[in-house]
């Protein structure tokens, strides 16, 4: 499933945006900042927003600081994710701490949340709704970093959690970004409460079934096309829901073959292609896809009142979430 034409056209015009705001000195800090940004990535939070504003009837103009911002706290959380995570590719490249060093890695981070909140203010927006986004844009850091931390201790842990508790754990590390850039693009457009609820309702669902559908990828994709190596949710005994169901499903050796790679920071390329291979034999997907498919319901539903071109655009956008395979 290919991204649609709004969203490369949308992408470039966040690109600009975002490549004015990332200069300064010094150059190699801005340069890890930028690093992933100018490598790839699809910009799916920002289109989120100007969509969001538009479907409200919002000025695009007044979106772009908050569709920006909302690029920037995300790839914070790359950086600094993939050195949690112990990652050493993203988009075909390696990761920021593994060019840099981490010592700039986790300053490039701090730049980027810093820049965020900065550029918000970039608005003709009321002062009222500015603050609304920064406080918004804030509780949603807050959300990623409690899900992050409950990733973590999920992995470290050897309990097997229930499904309720991974959806927890994805809708404050993932979701809660996507709820919020729909939540900013209906505050750049109105002050109704139902509206900017049914907007953030829309993109907490998107969100939770976006990282489904990242967690099936990493485990089943191709890293040709994923850019990033499966396997390594694996290794690092990341509990995401496709590795949850293989491991209540198989048995005997296929079990045995999953457990050994399974949070082994030993594990070596074979075992984890094995576990791999083993994972998908065992016909999860479908049921992983309906998961996610479940959720995409719910965010449709959200846009019921809604028409116009917006609406279409975001549907589409719900139809490339589940269907993508990178
Ligand atoms: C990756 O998000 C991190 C997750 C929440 C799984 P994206 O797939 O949206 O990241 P880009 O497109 O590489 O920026
Ligand atoms: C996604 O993390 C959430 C955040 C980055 C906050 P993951 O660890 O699940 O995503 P990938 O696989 O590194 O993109
Ligand atoms: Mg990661
Ligand atoms: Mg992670």
């Amino acid at each position: 499933m290919k991204k649609t034409k709004q969203i490369e056209e949308n992408a470039i015009m966040i690109n600009k945006y975002l490549s004015s705001k990332l200069k300064g000195n010094p150059k190699k800090l801005y340069d890890a900042a930028g690093h992933l940004i100018a490598n790839g990535g699809k910009r799916l939070r920002p289109y989120m927003v100007i969509k969001s504003c538009q479907i409200l009837k919002g000025k695009t103009s007044n979106a772009i600081p908050a569709a920006s911002a909302v690029e920037m706290v995300h790839n914070f959380t790359l950086v600094h994710d993939d050195i949690m995570d112990n990652d050493e590719m993203r988009h075909g490249v390696p990761t920021v701490h593994k060019k840099f060093g981490v010592p700039i890695a986790i300053l490039a981070g701090d730049v980027l949340f810093s820049k965020a909140f900065q550029i918000i203010t970039d608005t003709k927006l009321s002062t009222k709704a500015t603050t609304q986004l920064v406080s918004r844009l804030a509780k949603a850091c807050v959300d990623v970093c409690e899900g992050q931390l409950l990733d973590v201790k999920m992995a470290e842990e050897r309990k097997i959690p229930s499904q309720a508790e991974y959806i927890t754990m994805i809708e404050k590390k993932t979701a809660a970004l996507f709820d919020v850039s729909c939540t900013m693009g209906a505050i750049c457009a109105t002050t109704k409460m139902s509206d900017i609820l049914n907007l953030s309702s829309f993109g907490r669902n998107l969100g939770i079934a976006f990282q489904i559908t990242d967690d099936l990828i990493g485990v089943m994709g191709d890293p040709r096309i994923t850019k990033k190596p499966v396997g390594n949710d694996l290794r690092e005994g990341k509990k995401s829901l496709p590795i949850l169901m293989a491991i209540r499903l198989a048995k005997g050796s296929n079990k045995r073959i999953i457990l050994k790679a399974f949070g082994n920071s030993k594990a070596s390329k074979k075992d984890l292609s094995r576990a791999v291979d083993v994972i998908r034999s065992l016909g999860i997907e479908e049921n992983v896809r309906n998961q996610a498919l479940k959720y995409a319901g719910q965010a449709e539903k959200s846009l019921a009142r809604y028409s116009g071109p917006a609406k279409v655009e975001l549907i589409s956008l719900l139809d490339f979430v589940v269907k993508r395979s990178a």
